[in-house]
């Protein structure tokens, strides 16, 4: 979504600016969420110049009337899983008739990702891309993760790199099957040749810290060679099983603890007195009918919570942040509020980013329009497609 798209700016002429008008309601979390009504909003290039009341409203060489819609930042989608070949429906229709989700469906997909061209691979992440643009979201961060050779993961992250800036390095995402009599062997390929061809298309590295994947020692060692790589850490932390993983993100200064299902008191204390972000995930839990994260417990601690799709084949085939805010409110309890605000400032904060997510004057020019006069609406109104225009780095998409 960082990609050059080489379309016209929203004025249509490069160079000139855009205002927006007529917005019923602007969230622009600036501060907190930051709702003015009866709001405007101008572009220039792709920035954000200026957003206030519409009254006080400065020229623009254009400009667009928004009919008293609600107009809300670009969704940040901080965790997504988009390289990969094939599908698991099936294996989805059997979780759905009693089968427990385990992880161990991962190896199904490394398979076919091996399998496929570049072409098709490109073609599966685009689409994916694509889907997520027209829900809204104008940043997503992707992994590899289903490669796990060498060449695999490079592959994985040079095309992932086409989509997005933010790549994430997920050689440690099971052990694959070759190496299943030697662990020990797969982590020393992960920290050198993998870590070395992985590193110059990466920004994170992250790794699944859980049961049937990696235990602390080797995720503690993986992400030491990556930060040396100059790779910053991320984690799926306690996502199965209560463990290590949400700690361990917090000792390493990770960006963020994504997940974070099973908590005890230690992981969300940790977590509270940090710079680390958790990143719940709530398409997970639906798709593999799994308890919800007690996102309540964290946001009444002070922890910074940010809501991303796990868009993945396995445990959270959905690229629909809206999809994951009207879970996130319906049946985490977090309030309309406080869900937009995780799923675009706090996808923002779990990235570092402090220049999208939020509508202020140099922010980029990434917002939504809705088809509803209150953003209120993308839980309210589940599962109906409201996004009707989105503006990514000041370009129509
Ligand atoms: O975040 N937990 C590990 N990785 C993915 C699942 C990947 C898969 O099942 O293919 C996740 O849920
Ligand atoms: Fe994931």
């Amino acid at each position: 979504m960082s990609d050059p798209t080489g379309g016209e700016p929203a004025s249509g002429k490069p160079g000139l600016s855009l205002v927006m008008t007529n917005i019923g309601e602007l969230v622009t979390n600036d501060p907190e969420l930051g709702v003015l009504t009866d709001a405007a909003v101008v572009v220039e290039g792709d920035r954000i110049a200026w957003a206030g009341p519409m009254r006080d409203a400065p020229a623009a060489d254009e400009r667009l009337d928004a009919g008293g819609a609600a107009v809300i930042p670009g969704f940040v989608d901080s965790h997504a899983h988009l390289v990969f070949a094939g599908d698991r429906a099936a294996v989805f229709a059997a979780r759905m008739n009693g089968e427990p989700y385990t992880g161990g469906g991962i190896r199904t997909t490394v398979a076919a990702t091996r399998a496929a061209d570049d072409d098709t691979l490109r073609a599966g992440a685009r689409r994916l891309v694509d889907e997520a643009r027209r829900q809204g979201t104008t940043t997503i961060e992707i992994k590899s993760g289903y490669g796990l050779t060498v060449e695999d993961e490079a592959r994985s992250l040079r095309l992932a790199r086409e989509l997005s800036d933010e790549t994430t390095f997920l050689g440690a995402h099971v052990v694959p099957a070759e190496y299943a009599d030697d662990p020990d062997g797969y982590v020393r390929l992960l920290c050198g040749p993998m870590l070395a061809a992985a590193a110059p298309h990466a920004k994170w590295i992250d790794v699944f810290c859980d049961r049937g994947a990696f235990d602390a020692d080797q995720t503690r060692e993986i992400l030491t060679a990556g930060a040396a790589a100059g790779l910053t850490p991320r984690l799926h932390a306690n996502q199965l099983v209560p463990g290590p993983g949400v700690r361990l993100a917090v000792e390493l200064g990770a960006a963020s603890a994504d997940h974070c299902t099973h908590l005890g008191d230690a992981d969300v204390d940790a977590l509270a007195g940090s710079g680390t972000v958790a990143t719940l995930l709530p398409g997970a839990e639906f798709s593999t009918r799994s308890p919800y994260p007690d996102a309540r417990r964290l946001l009444d601690a002070g922890v910074t919570v940010a809501l991303a799709t796990d868009c993945n084949p396995g445990s959270s085939y959905t690229s629909s942040m809206p999809f994951c805010l009207a879970l996130a409110v319906r049946e985490m309890r977090m309030t309309p509020a406080e869900a937009l605000w995780a799923a675009t400032a706090g996808g923002a904060r779990a990235l570092r980013r402090d220049d999208i997510g939020v509508l202020r004057p140099g922010a980029r020019a990434d917002l939504a329009v809705l088809d509803a006069p209150s953003y209120l609406h993308l839980a309210y109104r589940p599962g109906v497609p409201l996004i009707s225009t989105v503006l990514h780095n000041g370009v129509p998409q």
